[in-house]
């Protein structure tokens, strides 16, 4: 047997994961390398442990029944605890200073939507056929442009994703931000087990099937890769930190900038009033002063049910994933030894069998491992909630047509009505039916687009302001 081979033995026979050297006499030099390489990486007894500990979920119950509302502020009240105009006004002054950064994470494999590309290159632009990707970027340009500043723009992608949506942005030249702006980084792996036995899987003779390690990877991958340094380097304090499955997020804006700020808060998050219990949201609660957020999946039926005198939900802050983190605080979370927690999702994950036959599990019969972002929020010494209008704030794209919700047809809808409003409030008139929309390049609200010079004509047929 050759060194190599006994050396991997050893380490995996201390878990019972001898197996994935099943087909190592069949394989290539370089293809033994390539396992070697993989199984080197992974961390057997984390996954052990973790796989020990995956269906305990009375921890979760317990902090749950002693949840209480998140005190909150709201987007654009003016009996908000802060008022909007003050906020909107600090918002701006870290803008203008150069503080703000943006990260969007985009590392995930998409598959619900069954889009063979990552997600960021989906054509959502209701007239435009625009990519996710290039209404994120020219949001970011446009702030950029709107406060004199270069604001780097943070982008984590998966081994999944990072060589499409590399080659995708520099083929688009960014969409217009230089180059130095855009910043590149890759989050790390983490092997799915068969739910049954903990073993790791193969997804074929010579490689794991290892998934992205979840969006709480960036803590580790942003320290890790440098461009949390840079960051750093360049002045940066404020981090925005969106998902790239939703075209109506308000990049980098600055009321919320400003109750972040004004709060002194070290990490804030964006929720929206949840209409039914269920609803697939993660859940932001208060538990003994600090918040957290609970999983729509992890959340009991039963507690997620609960109501106030009023009627109205206990339970009632759905989180839309979008937050704004301090730097300092980012750093020191990256160079704490436990980092954040694992959470266990069980998923349908493709598998080699002991004869070597890729099998395709039509039920969920593996553990994928994932760290969630939001799990650094009870971990802040101080977070706060900023309430926002779904309706404005929130079309993420998640399902293929066909589905009841979140599909590429709801999205465009959910757009076009977004900019018919902005258009009908600067004077426009357009029928309800008719798609429309507006560049961020022509205009990031309805205020920008009131200060352009536009010929107030009916709109009847589709039309695009670029
Ligand atoms: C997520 C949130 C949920 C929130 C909802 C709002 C989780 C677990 N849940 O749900 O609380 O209410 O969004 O839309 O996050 N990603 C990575 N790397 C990964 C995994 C995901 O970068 O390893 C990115 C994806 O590219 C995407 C985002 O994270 O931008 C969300 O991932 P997804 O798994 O689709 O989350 P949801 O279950 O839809």
């Amino acid at each position: 047997m050759d060194a190599l081979k006994q050396r991997l033995l050893t380490t995996l026979a201390a878990f019972g994961q001898e197996h994935l050297l099943s087909f190592w006499d069949g394989l290539s030099p370089a293809e033994r390398e390539a396992l070697a390489t993989e199984i080197q990486t992974v961390d057997f007894r984390l996954v052990a442990d973790l796989f020990a500990r995956s269906e305990d979920k009375t921890a979760i119950r317990e902090l749950v029944s002693r949840a209480t509302a998140p005190r909150s502020y709201r987007c654009g009240d003016p009996a908000s605890a802060i008022p909007p105009d003050v906020a909107r006004k600090r918002g701006v002054e870290a803008l203008r200073a150069g503080h703000v950064a943006a990260m969007l994470v985009a590392g995930g494999q998409g598959t619900r939507l069954g889009f063979p590309h990552p997600k960021g290159m989906f054509p959502i632009g209701p007239v435009s056929g625009k990519t996710l990707f290039q209404i994120h970027l020219e949001k970011v340009l446009a702030a950029s442009l709107r406060y004199g500043v270069r604001i780097p723009l943070y982008i984590m992608t998966s081994p999944d994703t990072h060589d499409e949506t590399a080659a995708f942005l520099t083929e688009h030249g960014r969409f217009g931000i230089p180059a130095a702006d855009v910043v590149l980084f890759c989050q790390g792996t983490m092997p799915a087990v068969d739910a049954k036995t903990g073993k790791v899987l193969l997804a074929d003779r010579h490689r794991l099937a290892l998934s992205p390690d979840g969006h709480g990877g960036m803590v580790t991958a942003f320290h890790r890769s440098g461009a949390l340094d840079d960051a750093l380097r360049r002045g940066i304090r404020h981090l925005f930190y969106f998902q790239v499955d939703n075209p109506l997020v308000h990049v980098c804006d600055p009321e919320f900038l400003g109750y972040h700020l004004l709060a002194n808060s070290e990490f804030t998050t964006q929720v929206v009033r949840k209409r039914e219990p269920l609803e697939r949201l993660g859940n932001v609660i208060q538990v003994d002063g600090r918040l957290y957020v609970i999983e729509y999946s992890d959340l009991p039926d039963d507690l997620a049910a609960r109501r106030a005198s009023d009627g109205t939900l206990e339970i009632w802050a759905g989180s839309i994933a979008v937050h704004v983190m301090e730097l300092p605080f980012l750093q020191r979370m990256a160079k704490a030894t436990s980092g954040l927690p694992f959470h266990c999702a069980h998923k349908k994950v493709p598998y080699l069998d002991e004869q070597g036959n890729l099998i395709r599990p039509s039920e969920p019969n593996a553990i994928k491992f994932e760290r969630f972002i939001f799990d650094l929020m009870p971990l802040a010494e101080r977070a706060i909630v900023v309430e926002v209008d779904p309706e404005r704030h929130f079309a993420p794209l998640k399902n293929a047509s066909g589905h009841p919700s979140d599909t590429p047809e709801s999205v465009r809808a959910r757009l076009s009505a977004v900019y018919r409003e902005w258009l009908r409030k600067t004077g426009f008139e357009v029928a309800d039916h008719v798609p429309v929309e507006i560049s961020p390049r022509f205009a990031l609200d309805a205020e920008e687009l009131q200060s352009r010079m536009l010929t107030r004509r009916p709109i009847v047929t589709p039309t695009y302001f670029g």
